[in-house]
Order: C-alpha cells, then structure tokens, then sequence
C-alpha cells in the first residue's frame, strides 16, 4: 500500500474539494517523546513496532501558511528565507505535497515559522508535518477530524501523529496493514507543575537521519528485541506516574527509556551515537543533582540535545544549576 492510497481512504469523496482563495494557517506544536518510538514495521507509511507517548511543547512549534501559487514550482519560504528548491528540505516537503495537488500544475507557496532548529532531534519535522496538514485541511475545507489529520501527519513523520495536540499524547502502534489503527490520542489528564527543559548542545543538522537510524537498529542490533517489551512496561509506568503524579517516576521511566533506545542504537553495525561530549558531560551533571537530592531526569532523541523534566518547584534550582535552558511549561 503506498502513502496516496491512505490518502484516497481518508479523503474519499472530499477528493473532489477544490483549494480555497487565500491563505490559511495552522500551529503546530512540537512533541518530546517520554516512551520513544524507535522502529518501523512499515517503511513507506511510516508504521511503528510499538506505541509511543510524548509531551508536546506549548509554543515552541511550527506555524504555517498555505496557499495555492501561480508559479510554477512549489515556493517555501523558513523563518524569512526563501529554500532552495533542490535542498532536501524543500524535497521532502514538495513530495509531501504532491499528495495533495489538484493536478500536476498545482503549486503551493508555504511560509513556515519555526521555533525549533531543523533536524537537530528536536522534532522539528514532527511539528511541521502537523501543522501542514492542519493549513491544508483549511484550504481544501475538507473539515478532518483529529485522528484523520494524526494518520495524514504520519504520512509524514511519524512523530508528527503526535502533534495535533497540546498536552499528553499516546500514538496507538495499531496493526492494520493500511495503518488506520495506528494514530494519536490526546489523554485527558494535564500536569501543571510540570516542566521541559531545553539544552541544546548543537543545533547543527544531524549527519543521520532518524529514518535511518531506526532501520539500521532494527536490522542489525542484538539488543533491538528487548525494545518492544520495554516499550510495553514503560507506556504502563508513565501514564501510572501521571495519574498519580509521581513525579521520580515519570522521569526515571522516561530517561531509562530514552537511554535505552540510544543503547540499541549503539549495538547497531555500524554504530550510531548521537551524542556529543557536551551530551554526557550534561548527563553526568544532572545525575550528581539527582544523587545530591534533586528531581531532575532527561531524554534525548535523535540528536545530541537534552530535554529535562522536572516541577516547578525546582525550576530556580536547575536553571541556577544548567543557566542556558529554555524553560517550558507545557500545561
Ligand atoms: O518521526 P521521526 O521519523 O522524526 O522519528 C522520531 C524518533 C525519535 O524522536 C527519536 C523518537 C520519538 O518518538 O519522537
């Protein structure tokens, strides 16, 4: 089954729908995985082995304009610059897009503002994946309810299931062949207290793409069949720690997760390692708080940045502790 396909079963007799004059705009939010999704089980529509389950960022996101263009290629302008057409970037997105034309000859002028760095593991794709379905979904009127724009989003990326929301968020790994079991859901339960710290060691693009890195590791780590179960206890851990707002739970669970994920990364041949020596002298200073009293855990994604969990009640404590975070509350 190819992604057009997904396409055609979601939009079935909307189709038809012609773009609307104007432009249109949607925010995305970006999304932090606390249960990392780590492996597909199909390539081309970007179907997962396992659930997963993120937090998304509040403000920090993509917002995105739309609209059709009397040009004749696609014209993206990021953050006030116009991309070139031939970078991966621009690529990746026009054949994206191509899901979505009339015909052909339908292009698109796309304004895109980030408040992420591009590929540098801080989920920019998934943020802009989901905010482009979002603007397309107004300009077609096509009027998809948020489940529909999840499976579109993943088409995508597959984080970006998990940016339709603010808040908590499962992505249900699903096993239909077509994937329409396989989406986002927002859980209802919110955590005020909370909050994600940003360190960004580097925001240079990374050299290996997440899509590569997961596929690797699944074809080559010994240690890739342990993932799955991990993944089913962890799910179970965290959305306990957020019903009863156990906080060193949460954290210890996430962190664990997220370390041994880069530890199947790690026993793939041949290796990858996304951290830098900045990465682990960070790591070490946030387990010596830890060990001297402080609630403080971390993940970390495809990349050498860092994102903390902590509450608010200690906010004043880390930030005296790591001074270059960028503090988010998330709720
Ligand atoms: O959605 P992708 O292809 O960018 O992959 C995301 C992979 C991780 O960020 C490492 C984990 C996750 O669940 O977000």
């Amino acid at each position: 089954m190819k992604k057009i396909d997904v396409v055609k079963l979601i939009l079935a007799d909307r189709l038809s729908h012609s773009a609307q004059e104007g432009s249109f705009t949607a925010f995305a939010p970006t999304n932090i995985a606390l249960c990392k999704y780590w492996g597909k089980r199909n390539q081309e529509l970007n179907l997962p082995q396992t659930s997963s389950f993120s937090i998304s960022l509040a403000e920090k996101g993509a917002e995105t304009t739309i609209a059709i263009s009397d040009t004749s290629c696609d014209v993206i302008v990021l953050n006030g610059k116009v991309v070139d057409s031939s970078s991966s970037f621009s690529q990746r997105l026009s054949k994206f897009l191509d899901l979505f034309r009339e015909s052909k000859f339908t292009y698109f002028a796309i304004t895109i503002r980030s408040s992420v760095p591009i590929a540098a593991g801080l989920a920019s794709s998934a943020c802009g994946f989901a905010a482009i379905v979002q603007a397309l979904n107004k300009l077609y009127g096509w009027e998809l309810d948020e489940k529909e724009l999840s499976i579109l989003a993943r088409l995508g990326s597959g984080s970006a299931s998990r940016s339709i929301w603010h808040g908590f968020v499962e992505w249900h790994a699903g096993i239909r062949v077509d994937g329409m079991d396989s989406y986002g859901e927002l859980l209802s339960e919110t955590w005020p207290e909370l909050c994600v710290g940003l360190l960004i060691v580097s925001d240079q693009e990374k050299k290996i793409s997440s899509r590569e890195a997961m596929q690797r590791t699944v074809e080559t780590s010994a240690l890739y069949s342990a993932w799955p179960k991990k993944v089913v206890n962890d799910m179970t851990l965290i959305k306990d720690a957020i019903h009863h707002k156990n906080f060193d739970l949460l954290g210890s669970t996430a962190e664990s997760n997220a370390l041994t994920m880069h530890a199947t990364m790690l026993s793939a041949w041949p290796p990858i390692h996304y951290g830098l020596s900045e990465t682990l002298m960070t790591m070490q200073t946030i387990w010596q708080a830890r060990y001297d009293g402080l609630s403080l855990y971390f993940t970390q994604d495809a990349g050498p940045n860092l994102k903390c969990l902590f509450l608010d009640k200690d906010k004043n404590d880390v930030k005296s502790m790591l001074p270059m975070m960028d503090i988010i509350k998330p709720f």
